[in-house]
């Protein structure tokens, strides 16, 4: 994986904007003190996720699970929500051929298809539960604190409609739980009732958890390569070991970004695969990035109102949506680029009779070429209209570098946690709303919590 991070930096723009070079110096100068930072806080218990890189005894209990149990269903049913289930989404999208659920059998290698339940809108519920044979599915439930509502919510409708369709003793054999391992209300059902429940190591939270058994139990089943996951998520840990910025690449991705954010204005962060396979990913690093880095408090308790807002695109899609905001509008921005060097397969464009002159540039090129080229493109032209940008170059996209890309991606968010001064491991933020639905729905001790406003004038209109 290569970081191309030229395009940033102001002799490489239009003269006028971008990142002066003398202040990457600067920025490697700091740099000692950032890594000093996660490697003491590392020390006293938080960056679990750096543990992730060796974990033997997991990768094998989740193959033979997958590979015994597993192998008789038909259908993953995963229910969770934010952490618990981008993560999983992301790795599908990536490493699952295209509509996977629409192949046949064979095109699946008979591996399962695969449904991730996320939101609690009936709507998607119902259908799902329509859809999918009670008796050929595997449901997964995730949850690290085993209490999210959505997510419980969700099992108390699957877990009835599973008793009815086969009695509750054999629906305890559908069900595999993945949660904290003695916290929780989960933990609490699994003992209760015999249900078969994997573990999420008590230091990774839930958006730094798709690679314990919260993403790799589904990848396994989906027949995904789950050792090469760790194994490229390994590599990515010991490079990130480096203690020059220059040559810690993703050490440099957040310092490039938060000096963009503070030094420049460049508040929003764009990731922009060039690549359908990493649309998931795409929406992954969006709630990575902003629920570990958007944050009232900082590490002094200080207010603050720290974090940049990320935003999803994909290329060359969006060349057609989004980019004339990119080239034209304000100075607020840094895109980054992924591309894939040999993405594993490609269409040639065919010629045709009478085709008109203007189309005749196609034929005889690929539109991976074309992909490419839009890219580079893309690239050049925010450059030349002063946009810094810069572009993560992947080999190929196989689970050893998905599993880079995905630890590379939550070093970064750890070290930018760093170098914003924040910590990138809570979400308090999101408490308050959990609380106000929680009196909405009657929970008790929660009767007090009340929507500022409410009971005052409607101020609607229609
Ligand atoms: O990153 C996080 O901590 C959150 O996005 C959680 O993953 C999300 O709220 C779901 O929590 P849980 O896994 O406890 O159900």
């Amino acid at each position: 994986m290569k970081l191309r991070y030229g395009r940033i930096i102001a002799d490489k723009l239009d003269g006028e904007h971008g990142l002066p070079r003398a202040r990457l110096q600067d920025l490697a100068e700091r740099f000692p003190a950032v890594l000093s930072e996660v490697r003491a806080r590392r020390r006293e218990g938080e960056y679990g996720f750096y543990e992730l890189g060796e974990q033997a005894q997991t990768v094998a209990a989740i193959r033979r699970f997958a590979e015994g149990v597993g192998q008789a269903y038909d259908h993953v049913l995963v229910l969770g929500i934010g952490g618990s289930a981008l993560g999983t989404k992301a790795l599908i999208n990536a490493l699952r051929p295209p509509a996977w659920n629409e192949l046949d059998d064979e095109a699946r290698e008979f591996f399962p298809r695969i449904t991730i339940l996320e939101n609690v809108d009936p709507i998607s519920v119902a259908a799902a539960l329509r859809r999918i044979d009670p008796r050929r599915v595997i449901v997964n439930v995730i949850s690290k604190s085993g209490g999210t509502a959505e997510t419980l919510a969700q099992y108390l409708v699957v877990r009835s409609w599973l008793d009815e369709a086969l009695g509750q003793d054999a629906a305890v054999r559908h069900i595999a739980f993945t949660t904290d391992p003695s916290s929780g209300p989960l933990r609490a059902i699994a003992e209760r009732e015999g249900i078969a429940a994997l573990e999420i190591p008590p230091g990774v939270g839930g958006r730094y958890s798709v690679l314990t058994p919260v993403g790799l139990l589904p990848a396994a089943l989906t027949g995904i390569d789950i050792e090469g996951l760790v194994a490229g998520a390994k590599r990515a840990l010991e490079r990130a070991e480096r203690g020059q910025l220059l040559e810690n690449s993703a050490a440099l991705y957040a310092a490039l970004h938060w000096a963009a954010d503070s030094w420049l204005g460049a508040r929003i962060h764009v990731l922009m695969p060039y690549s359908d396979r990493l649309k998931e990913f795409a929406a992954w690093y969006v709630q990575l990035w902003a629920e570990s880095l958007g944050k009232r408090l900082d590490r002094r308790s200080e207010v603050v109102h720290a974090g940049p807002t990320p935003l999803g695109a994909i290329g060359a899609t969006d060349q057609h949506s989004q980019a004339q905001l990119f080239m034209e509008g304000p100075f607020d921005k840094l895109i980054s680029f992924i591309r894939i060097e040999h993405p594993g397969e490609d269409v040639r464009i065919p010629s045709r009779e009478g085709l008109p002159e203007e189309l005749a540039y196609l034929p005889g090129h690929t539109l991976g070429e074309l992909l490419q080229n839009e890219q580079e493109a893309t690239s050049a032209a925010l450059a030349r209209m002063g946009r810094m940008n810069l572009t993560l170059s992947l080999p190929e996209l196989t689970a050893d570098i998905m599993g880079e890309l995905i630890m590379y991606f939550q070093l970064a968010t750890g070290f930018a946690g760093a170098w914003y001064g924040v910590n990138p491991f809570d979400q308090p933020g999101v408490e308050l709303g959990k609380r106000i639905t929680f009196a909405a729905m009657g929970r008790p001790g929660f009767t007090k919590e009340a929507a500022p406003g409410s009971g005052g004038p409607a101020d609607t209109v229609e």
